[in-house]
């Protein structure tokens, strides 16, 4: 009775275990949400605490097609979205971040855009900010801060 008991309990405890080991890496819906991978983000060193812009490459490596919604940070109450049309930037609600593909934001091209600073972060400095996306979780980054003149390496290799 006691062997008993305990062997059923064991063989109900590794059907537990399967089951989360299979809930966790098997669902559909979980493979197919992007899970965006960021690199090379960086703020130029700001000139005064009335603007800046935030550089980054953003890589949906999944099948599914996203888009940069918004993004936070406690440096300032306004971030925005940029993009450069006739070089005039101007503001958007959303970026793409295609399938199997990435978002650039880059010097002369679509950027994130610091309206009024609560501080002036100097070279050397870190600035956090949260990227929301339409279907990803949203994604935290550490901006480095950067010489004015500073490009990432590979803005160029395209
Ligand atoms: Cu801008």
């Amino acid at each position: 009775m006691n062997a008993r008991t305990t062997r059923t309990l064991a063989a109900a405890l590794s059907l537990t275990a399967a089951f989360a080991i299979s809930g966790c890496s098997g669902s559909q819906d979980d493979a197919a949400k992007p899970a965006p991978a960021v690199s090379d983000a960086f703020m130029p060193e700001p000139v005064n605490d009335k603007m800046a812009g935030a550089f980054m490459v953003i890589k949906n490596g999944s099948k599914t097609a996203d888009k940069l919604t918004g993004v936070t940070s406690t440096l300032s109450d306004d971030l925005q979205i940029h993009e450069t049309k006739d070089q005039k930037m101007q503001q958007v609600p959303s970026l793409d971040v295609p399938a199997n593909g990435e978002l650039k934001l880059e010097r002369g091209g679509s950027h994130i855009m610091f309206m009024g600073l609560k501080t002036t972060p100097k070279v050397g400095d870190k600035v956090t900010v949260e990227l929301r996306f339409e279907k990803a979780d949203p994604v935290k980054v550490e901006l480095d801060v950067k010489e004015r003149t500073y490009t990432a390496h590979n803005s160029n290799a395209h």
